[in-house]
């Protein structure tokens, strides 16, 4: 399944496309499991990203699969993960918008091949790159948003946001978070059952 994706992934794992492939270790291409139902997108690859080859390895990773884990969902068995670009900004800076650009194609790519029914925008760099339009992801988390291919598209906080706001009250970043994870849910266990 999906044997057009692993060319992509080669084509890209040796890409020279932007100036990142020269301070990258890894280029991250994906993680998680190839389905047409989820796909999570979030910024860029960090320090770990960039050791391992994989998204979300580190402290806002481990955050990231406790949250689906929350309600059931898991990168083993449910969720695709990728991000805008896929080689490491030096110190973790913000992307570049010639690196967007230059990336765009492998991420239209994965998300024309799989064709993912719900695409979770996780951030504000990934909001900027998926709904440049729409305003902070404070007002537009936990909103339904028509994505390409007759998806829905979903912004939500990244889970490094959720790191620096401790506060679980009602109303907080992460409490906010729950609420959209549930409604999530709800919206994939709808898929499942047509
Ligand atoms: N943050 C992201 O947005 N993506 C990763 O892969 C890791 C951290
Ligand atoms: Fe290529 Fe994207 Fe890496 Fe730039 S960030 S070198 S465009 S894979």
């Amino acid at each position: 399944m999906f044997e057009e994706l692993e060319q992509v992934k080669e084509k890209c794992l040796t890409c020279k496309k932007c100036s990142l492939h020269k301070t990258r270790t890894n280029v991250v291409f994906s993680g998680g499991i190839p389905n047409n139902k989820i796909m999570l997108i979030g910024e860029a690859p960090g320090y770990y990203e960039d050791k391992k080859g994989e998204p979300f390895v580190g402290k806002a990773g481990q955050l990231l699969d406790k949250i689906f884990d929350c309600v059931n969902l898991s990168r083993q068995k449910d969720v695709y993960i990728c991000n805008t670009i896929k080689c490491r900004p030096p110190e973790n800076r913000d992307p570049l918008p010639d690196e967007k650009s230059a990336c765009r194609e492998y991420l239209d790519k994965q998300i024309e091949i799989l064709k993912p029914k719900i695409i979770l925008i996780c951030g504000r760099v990934a909001l900027n790159s998926m709904l440049p339009e729409e305003g902070g992801i404070t007002k537009v988390r936990g909103k339904w948003f028509d994505g390409p291919y007759e998806s829905k598209m979903m912004p939500i906080f990244h889970p490094s946001y959720l790191l620096r706001n401790d506060s679980r009250e009602k109303g907080s970043p992460k409490w906010l978070m729950w609420q959209d994870i549930k409604e999530v849910k709800k919206a994939y266990d709808t898929l499942l059952n047509k």
